[in-house]
């Protein structure tokens, strides 16, 4: 614990925030995918799940269509969520805030509080040990949307067995 009242990484994260640029490609589908393993774990009550952008332009908007699509596919509905900003509570509320690029990671360091620091990685990196950004699909073409899907799905999978051996290990 800290001055601030922020708990260092000690102990598995309560709350994990995903965050890119707009909010409305890759963090929404991390977000929805995240949540979906969580819930199937039973760690679904006990982790706040969120998703943020560093950029402002879709604010209150919904998922960019590419990526309604593939989740649907997959079974996943994330159509309802809204695109929100990095607000600077989420240095504070956060335990765990996953980047999903260098650019972005890079973003929130700069404006992070000193004692939130520790707590800001960059996703493929955190959850697989590649370190590896999941590319901005925004201008491509929406084939690129299914291989983003994948990379998310494989580093949440990773992050949910890690959170879930962390559980385990504390309550042992
Ligand atoms: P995201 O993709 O960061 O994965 O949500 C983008 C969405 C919008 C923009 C860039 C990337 N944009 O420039 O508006």
């Amino acid at each position: 614990m800290t001055d601030s009242g922020v708990e260092p990484n000690a102990k598995p994260p309560a709350s994990v925030l995903f965050v890119c640029l707009g909010n409305i490609c890759r963090s929404p589908l991390a977000e929805g995918i995240f949540r979906r393993l969580l819930n199937e774990t039973g760690l679904g009550k006990e982790i706040h799940v969120d998703s943020a952008g560093t950029g402002a332009w879709h604010v209150g908007g919904a998922p960019d269509t590419r990526s309604i699509e593939p989740a649907a596919r997959h079974g996943l509905d994330i159509a309802g969520q809204r695109a929100r900003k990095v607000r600077d509570a989420d240095f504070e509320n956060f335990g765990l805030i996953l980047a999903m690029d260098r650019s972005n990671r890079d973003t929130l360091l700069a404006r992070a509080p000193a004692s939130a620091r520790n707590r800001i990685h960059l996703f493929m990196e955190h959850s697989l040990g590649i370190s590896a950004d999941v590319p901005d699909p925004y201008y491509g073409a929406g084939d690129g949307f299914e291989a983003v899907y994948r990379m998310l799905e494989e580093g949440s999978s990773a992050l949910v067995e890690k959170l879930v051996a962390g559980r385990r290990s504390l309550s042992g």
